[in-house]
């Protein structure tokens, strides 16, 4: 609906309703990865809020269907560690729900603080699986779909520590993974562009989670934390959720191959 305000000289229309639309995500389906717990959760709740219908995946399957059935939504239980079976998982959504739109990458954890020169080889192929190779081979499960439907939007969640060094915090297997993503992200959003399916990057900065929970245990990091933020406040999952939503929803449709970071104004000094 279109109302006015200011004086005479300066009325403006206000369409709360094109504003509204541009994040309505009404009918359509998303995956959401990492959706047990921390970052991952926060999105597919404010996806279903948006009127998307929603399958979330990761491991503990009893959190999963807590969240569906409060969404409405479809749990899918699912290691993406394992390769092999990661193809199933889009399958499976089609046919639960319906062929998705909206890809979310956003599980991932850190399986070693050992300093880069001592990173066992072990522990950076897991890295590398998890954060790296499944969301490109879920992006590969669900361009299909996407195609078929002439649209689609694809958001991987990276880190800052993909762009610059976190003093303290060793994470050489990690961060590389994250960079990983920003390039992927571009590639295939110049490769799909031309379907009309938009593929983005939101590269975190520090949020309580389970993956950061022994950070914010400790007063000397939570003290570092505090230092190296400009923000005067500690981020929350809403951050991150807004980014998502902006990215995914008609609010972003001329937006691609972008590595969009929400840190506060760590990676800003
Ligand atoms: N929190 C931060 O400060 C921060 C900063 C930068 C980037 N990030 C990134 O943000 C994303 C979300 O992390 P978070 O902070 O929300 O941490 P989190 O609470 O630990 O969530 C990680 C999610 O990934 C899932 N996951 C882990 N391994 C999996 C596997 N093998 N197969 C399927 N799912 C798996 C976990 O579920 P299950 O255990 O149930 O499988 C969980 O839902 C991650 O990619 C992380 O790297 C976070």
């Amino acid at each position: 609906m279109a109302t006015f305000c200011g004086g005479r000289e300066t009325r403006v229309a206000l369409d709360r309703d094109a504003a509204a639309r541009m994040f309505d995500l009404d009918g359509r389906v998303a995956i959401v990865t990492g959706a047990s717990s921390g970052l991952g959760a926060s999105v597919a709740r404010a996806l279903a809020s948006a009127g998307a219908r929603v399958a979330v995946v990761a491991r503990r399957r009893d959190r999963l269907t807590e969240l569906a059935g409060r969404i409405g939504g479809l749990a899918v239980a699912c290691d993406l560690s394992d390769l092999d079976r990661v193809g199933a998982l889009v399958p499976a959504v089609a046919e639960g729900l319906e062929p998705p739109e909206i890809l979310v990458n956003a599980a991932g954890n850190m399986f070693t603080t050992e300093r880069a020169e001592s990173e066992p080889l072990d522990a950076v192929r897991r890295t590398m699986d998890l954060n790296l190779l499944a969301p490109f081979l879920l992006a590969q499960a669900v361009f299909p779909h996407m195609r078929a439907v002439g649209r689609g939007a694809i958001v991987n969640v990276s880190s800052i520590s993909g762009r610059v060094g976190i003093p303290g915090i060793p994470q050489a297997s990690y961060a590389a993974s994250k960079a990983g993503l920003s390039g992927l992200t571009a590639e295939l959003a110049v490769q799909w562009a031309r379907h009309s399916i938009r593929v983005n990057t939101v590269a975190p900065g520090f949020f309580r989670s389970e993956i950061t929970s022994p950070l914010y245990e400790s007063e000397r990091a939570l003290e570092y934390l505090r230092r190296n933020t400009p923000l005067p406040t500690e981020g929350t999952a809403d951050d991150i959720v807004g980014a998502v939503l902006w990215l995914v929803g008609d609010a972003g449709r001329y937006v691609t191959g972008q590595t969009v970071v929400v840190d506060g104004g760590w990676t800003a000094r």
